[in-house]
């Protein structure tokens, strides 16, 4: 492991430079506009695994031919049938950069900046998911094997919602059969603070609509006389929590795992700075539900919000409109063992028992993922923790994260597989949003932490 180690070292500068190529490429999934450069981004990682001798390598079309999906990068490397297998799993696709004016730069012209590299998808998830490109790298070029068979599966639609993912992999068992998972698509508990996530949170997402006049009208002329869809939909998003900031939506809590008298001693011992937490997010006032802290609230609990309202008129000025329409968009983040198919009947149910009868509803279900929990003890736990140690000099923290990774279920169900979440991004790198950032320290640890737990895992595994 040590001239993987040093290899890794001597070769930091390179890594950076081909990190850049690939943050140029603007894979952005959700947008039809730019799927040759989503196919591109797919290829040129595909050339980068062969170019360090990745024996397989393969871009491998998703969808159908009506309904062509972006491209899945499957890589294996076999050392040896008494070796254990790892699947990493990661994304190339990223979030469109909008809003553009609000970037210091070009996000898709990565810049170092206070030893950050500036770019769309620098932390979610390109700079992540090459640190384990450069980790397999870093042993197949010092002269070293890899310790364990390792495959690789990145895809190009986490960020639309993964739609061709759970097919794909029903479809390609043998395939990707392997012992554990290993996924870097997550947060360090703080900077210099090692965590490894065991808990994900799943996702219900829906939009509603509500239909009063048959057209916009005068509000002069007609108010007081037809209700305004506006005001009756904020009515119903405002009775969605009740003054505990409970969800009051019928059900919503039956299947909920409550935290473990554990997880809560745990929560408490982490070294959380409410404080700078609360100045990241430019507040200065905390809300959770009643009975947890923010912590608990942000990761162990489910929530619902209002993503997005719109109807009547937003222009400029005054218009004295009483509108149509009026709609929004609405997701819960969901926890174990929460169903995001149940949670959005239920919320149906909920709009559908509560719009007035001077209304028309239509409610869309737009997507929705399930939430996740590892268990702590498992052997792949370990050896990620003593990979962490490894590079931060101090155990990690076992951490529960409030975003979603909807796959991590899906390793579950379909594949018998546990994911080790050995995430280095930080919650304030600004993921999704503009002036993505992700730390050049953080990507040579994460480097690091990919060498020494494929060393650690071979070792637990054959001992
Ligand atoms: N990498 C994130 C998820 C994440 C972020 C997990 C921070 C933990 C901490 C992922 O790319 C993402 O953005 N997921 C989406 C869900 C998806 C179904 C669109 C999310 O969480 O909103
Ligand atoms: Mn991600
Ligand atoms: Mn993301």
């Amino acid at each position: 492991m040590d001239a993987a180690l040093d290899y890794a070292r001597q070769h930091a500068d390179r890594f950076v430079e081909e990190l850049k190529a690939w943050l140029r490429i603007p894979s952005i999934s959700t947008d039809p506009d730019y799927a040759p450069q989503t196919r591109q981004a797919a290829e040129w990682l595909a050339d980068n695994l062969r170019a360090i001798g990745i024996a397989k390598v393969e871009v491998m079309d998703t969808g159908s031919a009506d309904t062509p999906g972006h491209p899945i990068v499957y890589a294996e490397h076999h050392v040896s049938d008494d070796a254990p297998t790892v699947l990493v799993y990661g994304h190339y696709d990223v979030q469109p950069p909008d809003p553009l004016e609000l970037w210091d730069q070009d996000p898709f012209e990565p810049v170092v900046k206070d030893g950050n590299l500036v770019a769309r998808g620098s932390a979610d998830d390109k700079g992540q998911a090459f640190m384990h490109v450069k980790a397999a790298e870093s042993y197949l070029q010092s002269g070293m094997d890899l310790p364990v068979n390792l495959k690789m599966m990145i895809e190009g639609e986490e960020e639309s919602g993964s739609v061709n993912l759970a097919p794909f992999i029903e479809e390609n068992k043998d395939l990707l059969a392997a012992d554990v998972v290993l996924v870097s698509d997550t947060a360090l508990f703080a900077p210099g603070v090692p965590s490894i996530a065991y808990g994900l949170r799943g996702l219900a997402y829906v939009e509603v609509e509500l239909t009063g006049p048959g057209k916009d009208l005068h509000s002069g002329v007609y108010g007081g006389g037809v209700e305004n869809p506006i005001n009756a939909l904020a009515r119903m998003i405002a009775d969605l929590h009740d003054e505990d900031h409970h969800i009051t939506v019928e059900g919503f809590y039956d299947n909920v795992r409550d935290l473990t008298d554990e997880e809560r001693e745990a929560y408490k011992a982490l070294p959380f700075d409410q404080e700078a937490w609360m100045e990241e997010a430019g507040v200065t006032k905390t809300k959770s539900e009643k009975g947890y802290s923010v912590l608990e609230g942000t990761t162990g609990r489910p929530t619902l919000d209002v993503n997005g309202i719109w109807g009547g008129y937003t222009g400029k000025g005054a218009k004295t409109v009483l509108p149509s329409k009026a709609t929004a968009k609405i997701s819960c983040r969901l926890v174990p063992d929460q169903s995001p198919g149940e949670i959005t009947e239920k919320l149906r149910k909920h709009f559908e028992a509560h719009v007035p009868d001077t209304m028309t509803l239509d409610f869309r279900d737009l997507h929705g993922g399930h939430g996740a929990i590892v268990d702590t003890s498992a052997p792949a736990m370990q050896a990620a923790a003593e990979a962490m140690e490894g590079v931060f000099g101090q155990r990690p923290h076992f951490t529960r994260e409030g975003g979603s990774i909807p796959v991590v279920a899906d390793f579950k169900r379909i594949l018998g597989l546990d994911t080790v979440l050995m995430g280095f991004g930080l919650d304030s790198d600004s993921i999704h949003s503009p002036n993505e950032k992700f730390g050049l320290d953080r990507f040579h640890q994460g480097i690091e932490a990919g060498v020494r737990f494929l060393d650690a895992y071979a070792k637990q595994k054959t001992a």
